[in-house]
């Protein structure tokens, strides 16, 4: 929500004893709720830039990915049939996700314990997608992003469905692009820092069929919002779509 000049003069009347210096105070220590949403697919550096950019702004940050892959792992660890969601959705219940705060970035608790090891495993990533399709999981997710929403009402919110879907009335709403060879390439370097093997062709496929298979679905699919500002991030490095995002926000919203 953007703050008109009409509610900061409504805050000065509703505090008439205060001092000149009390009200810079005041308004300097804002808790103005603000979303700042970012989506967009995979490799486009979303989870980096977001966290990056919450930081700079003093702002929450919601990995809304990590969510889902939780429920993949939770899936996959206690062998669900998945084609039976009621089953995976009564043992996400039953793990009472949530975030610890406390942690930079936020671990994800699962029956109260850490699960963020597991998230970025390949058995994982394989299945996260059709999973993050199933509409029943999404009504739940969403529900969950929308209680953080009211609890962290300063947040940047990362993911694939966070301004179309989540939350429609962001302050700010970015949509990072990239070609599909270029988060190939990304994705190829991850795999080849963390000493794994990798066919450059397969990581390629993968991408392209991740995309195909987030943006065709009927629940909360992959899409640009009409009022997102749209970054393509090919061609420039982490730090710098940071700085284009921070500079984006600055001129719309009263951040500090
Ligand atoms: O951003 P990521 O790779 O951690 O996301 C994991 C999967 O979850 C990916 O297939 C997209 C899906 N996802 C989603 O459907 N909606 C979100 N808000 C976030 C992620």
């Amino acid at each position: 929500m953007l703050v008109s000049p009409t509610q900061e003069f409504r805050f000065r009347k509703s505090e008439p004893r205060l001092s000149a210096s009390r009200v810079v105070f005041a308004l300097a220590a804002s808790d103005r709720p603000i979303i700042i949403t970012i989506d967009g697919p995979a490799g486009t550096g979303k989870s980096t830039v977001a966290r990056q950019l919450a930081g700079r702004l003093g702002l929450d940050f919601l990995d809304t990915g990590a969510m889902y892959r939780a429920a993949a792992a939770i899936a996959l660890d206690r062998g669900l049939d998945l084609s039976d969601p009621a089953a995976l959705i009564a043992a996400v219940q039953d793990a009472d996700l949530r975030f610890d705060w406390s942690q930079d970035p936020p671990s994800l608790l699962a029956w109260n314990r850490p699960i963020d090891q597991r998230l970025r495993d390949a058995d994982v990533t394989s299945v996260v997608s059709p999973i993050a399709g199933i509409a029943a999981l999404r009504r739940l997710m969403v529900e969950k992003q929308r209680q953080i929403g009211a609890e962290h009402r300063r947040l940047v919110s990362e993911g694939r469905d966070q301004g179309s879907v989540v939350f429609p009335d962001a302050s700010v709403k970015f949509y990072l692009d990239a070609s599909p060879e270029v988060r190939a390439f990304r994705r190829a370097q991850q795999l080849r820092r963390s000493g794994m093997e990798y066919d450059a062709e397969q990581v390629l496929e993968e991408i392209v069929a991740r995309d195909r298979s987030d943006s065709t679905r009927p629940d909360g699919p992959l899409v640009c919002p009409s009022d997102a500002l749209r970054v393509d991030t090919s061609s420039i490095p982490f730090e710098g779509v940071v700085d284009e995002l921070e500079r984006l926000v600055r001129a719309r919203v009263n951040v500090d």
